[in-house]
């Protein structure tokens, strides 16, 4: 049993607030998108997020996290084609579009996480939190290697 300081336990309670969002928009996104990949890169980060929801409600029960389960997760599926043409079409627009929401989404919640990690005691907790923050940084890279192959995301 985990007993949580008031601290840890509004910091997890933000980061379950935080993983119900992302189901939220990764579900309602792969819905809106057009594009078959992203579909299906979203359903799949959508129920890695359900993981993450999981295990965090099992630290805020007491319960000492399980960390096997995450561990057989799916890879995104490769890069598509170069984007063809310049003119980006109005699907195309909306697809960018939401990619960019979920980066800066993955973005802050990876920061978040940073900081309620440096706040945990149980070395367990931090290894849990540890897995889940390094998930979210594979889910950016995911949709930033996507929007890079679709012509969405120039680096300068
Ligand atoms: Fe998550
Ligand atoms: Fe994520």
């Amino acid at each position: 049993m985990i007993q949580l300081t008031q601290k840890e336990r509004l910091l997890l309670e933000d980061q379950k607030a935080h993983e119900e969002l992302c189901i939220l928009k990764y579900s309602s996104y792969a819905q809106q998108a057009k594009d078959p990949q992203l579909k299906q890169l979203f359903t799949t980060y959508a129920g890695q997020e359900q993981q993450h929801l999981d295990t965090v409600n099992q630290i805020l029960a007491g319960q000492q996290p399980a960390m096997g389960s995450g561990q057989q997760q799916a890879q995104p599926p490769p890069p598509g084609p170069e984007g063809i043409g310049r003119q980006l079409a109005a699907d195309a627009q909306n697809d960018a579009a939401i990619c960019q929401d979920m980066l800066s989404t993955e973005k802050y919640i990876s920061a978040t996480y940073d900081t309620a990690i440096f706040e945990m005691i149980d070395a367990n907790v931090r290894q849990a939190l540890n897995h889940i923050q390094k998930e979210e940084q594979q889910h950016g890279e995911g949709i930033f290697n996507y929007m890079q192959s679709k012509g969405y995301y120039k680096p300068k």
